[in-house]
Order: structure tokens, then C-alpha cells, then sequence
């Protein structure tokens, strides 16, 4: 520490994810970035964090600011007023911003549960906030629309993880099967937002599409749900659904999934809706396909990987969210 540098002496920073720093609300505290051991004054209390602040440092890949430790309690209050806003049905916020400060949340939520899976407090509010962030998807036709226009150019799991959970919910409201209803749409968005908790720490390089893996990315790839159940299975607190769909959810219903191999009637319902929803978002992410020519792979080029009634609830979905003509 360099004691003469008045902002390196006797304070305490602390580290906070920069999804959770959304929306036009002025931020009552100042945020830095830490470059080498110093923290450097990034933004200033009163400033907020709104278009070009914000792609700067999402073209900085940066996903973490720190705050001084006695902000704490300020940076609380305004990420819990940001996210009762943007959830309120009665504020006049426009969708767009609301979908922003929402997506950046469950963003954080996913990523904390994958970092600290063992925190159980954290868990029952991530369980807590899928209820809410699925009213709020069902509700708002076009709210899926908006969250899949935000780019997740480097492919971060977490935004990922948040695509595949709006997915998920909207194919459910279009699914219908006589002996199933998914009644559990909470532990679905978690379970979703989560999924591929397993790459996490896997040297691979995610943002690319895994026909240009090598031979041995695949392999290691093809480990993840494995790693993924391997890291919490023995957590008391992660229900059983949420298990299911991190180690099911790359299984296919005619066996030529991974890594069990399971069939259709061995697959968690949950986990088959999960899959439809990551293989859908991965095509429109990772290969550029449009909303149009990615259900067409789906339904006819990888024909009898994923339940037709599912891919038929994607394709109604797609269209109820002005996602398909
Ligand atoms: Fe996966
Ligand atoms: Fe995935």
C-alpha cells in the first residue's frame, strides 16, 4: 500500500458485481475499479449508470467495482429500490429500462449462486426472485423481446443463464400436456439460471460455437453437467428440480445427449424444457441465427432431439413475444 496516496489509507473496499448497477437512478455512493492493488474513482455518487458508462465497461469485460465498506448499506438500499421499481406494474418506467435493471439482477443472482452455491440464504432469495421474474415475464408480452435484444457478445454464462430462464417460462405457458404442469416455475428460473453451472473453471473458450470445438474442447466440455452436479449435489438446501435440470439439461430424448444418455421418459420435464430453451439461445448467441432459422434447425434438422409439443410451446412463444411473424 502506498501511504501516501490519500485514497489507499485505512479504507475499505468492497467488491460488487456491476449487473446490479442499471437504470438512470442516481447511485447515492461512489464506485471504483481496482487496477493492480489501487482503486481508482470510477463513478461518482450522484452519477448513474446508464448507456455509454455502462457499454464501456461491458467492452471492458469488467464484472466487478468496489465500493468503500461503509457505502454498503446505501448500494443495498438502491439496488433494492432499482428492483422494486423496474418489478412494479404500476411504475411508469418503460420496458426496455425495466427488462435492463431486471436482467442485470437475475444476472447477479446467477452469478452469486454459482460462486457460493453453499450459501443457503442466497439460494431462497434467488428461488424467491424466479417467482417474481416469472410473473413479470408472463405478464409482459414483449418483455422476452427486449431481454433477448441485450448483446452477450463474450458469451457470459450468467446473461446466458438469464436468456434460457425467460425462455424456459414462456415455452411453459405454452406447453400443454395433460399429466404435466410445471408447477414449480420458481425452482425452473433458478434451476435455468444456473444450468451450466459446471463451466464454470473449465479452460474452454465459451463465446465460440462448439462445432469449432477440437476434439479434446469437447470432450472436456461434454464434463460440465457432470462437474456442475459433482459441486452441489451434496448441498442440502438445492431442490431436487433445480439437480435435475444442471445434470439433465444436454440430454436428448433419443439417447444422444450427454453425459447419461438418458431417453425421454428418464429426462426431468424440467430439464427437457431447460434444454430446448439453452439449445434455442446457444443458435441465436453463439451461430447468429435468427429467431426464424434457428426453430427451423431445431424442429427439422435436429428433428427428434427435443419433444415436438415443446418445440411447437418455443414456436408459439416466439410468436406471442413478436419474436416470429
Ligand atoms: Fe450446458
Ligand atoms: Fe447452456
Amino acid at each position: 500500500m502506498n501511504n501516501n496516496d490519500p485514497l489507499s489509507i485505512d479504507l475499505n473496499f468492497q467488491p460488487i458485481r456491476v449487473s446490479t448497477l442499471r437504470g438512470e437512478r442516481p447511485i447515492p455512493f461512489s464506485a471504483y475499479i481496482k487496477i493492480g492493488d489501487r482503486h481508482i474513482l470510477y463513478c461518482r455518487n450522484g452519477d448513474s449508470f446508464e448507456g455509454e458508462r455502462l457499454e464501456r465497461l461491458k467492452a471492458k469485460k469488467l464484472n466487478r467495482l468496489f465500493i468503500l465498506e461503509k457505502d454498503r448499506p446505501k448500494y443495498e438500499k438502491y439496488l433494492r429500490e432499482n428492483v422494486d421499481e423496474a418489478f412494479d406494474a404500476h411504475s411508469n418506467k418503460d420496458l426496455l429500462s425495466k427488462v435492463l435493471v431486471i436482467q442485470g439482477h437475475q444476472q447477479a443472482i446467477a452469478e452469486e449462486i454459482m460462486e457460493n452455491p453453499e450459501d443457503e440464504q442466497f439460494y431462497i432469495m434467488g428461488v424467491n426472485s424466479g417467482q417474481r421474474f416469472s410473473e413479470f415475464i408472463r405478464k409482459n408480452e414483449l418483455a422476452l423481446k427486449c431481454l433477448l435484444s441485450i448483446k452477450n457478445e463474450d458469451f457470459s454464462i450468467s446473461q446466458h443463464g438469464v436468456n434460457v430462464a425467460a425462455l424456459a417460462l414462456s415455452i411453459t405457458e405454452h406447453f400443454q400436456r395433460p399429466e404435466l404442469e410445471f408447477k414449480r416455475l420458481d425452482l425452473l428460473v433458478l434451476g435455468a439460471l444456473i444450468h451450466d453451472i459446471g463451466c464454470q473453471g473449465i479452460d474452454l473458450p465459451l463465446q465460440t460455437s462448439r462445432l469449432k470445438f477440437s476434439k479434446e474442447e469437447l470432450k472436456n466440455y461434454k464434463c460440465h453437467p457432470q462437474l456442475g452436479i459433482e459441486r452441489i449435489r451434496s448441498l442440502q438446501h438445492i431442490d431436487g428440480i433445480v439437480l435435475n435440470i444442471i445434470h439433465e439439461h444436454e440430454e436428448f430424448i433419443d439417447g444422444s445427449g450427454f453425459p447419461q444418455k438418458l431417453v425421454e421418459r428418464q429426462i426431468d420435464p424440467y430439464a427437457q424444457i431447460v434444454g430446448v430453451a439453452n439449445t434455442y439461445d446457444r443458435l441465436i448467441n453463439l451461430e447468429n441465427k435468427a429467431p426464424s432459422e434457428a426453430l427451423k434447425f431445431m424442429i427439422i434438422d435436429s428433428m427428434g432431439l427435443h419433444p415436438l409439443d415443446m418445440m411447437k410451446a418455443l414456436q408459439d412463444a416466439l410468436k406471442k413475444g413478436h419474436l416470429l411473424k
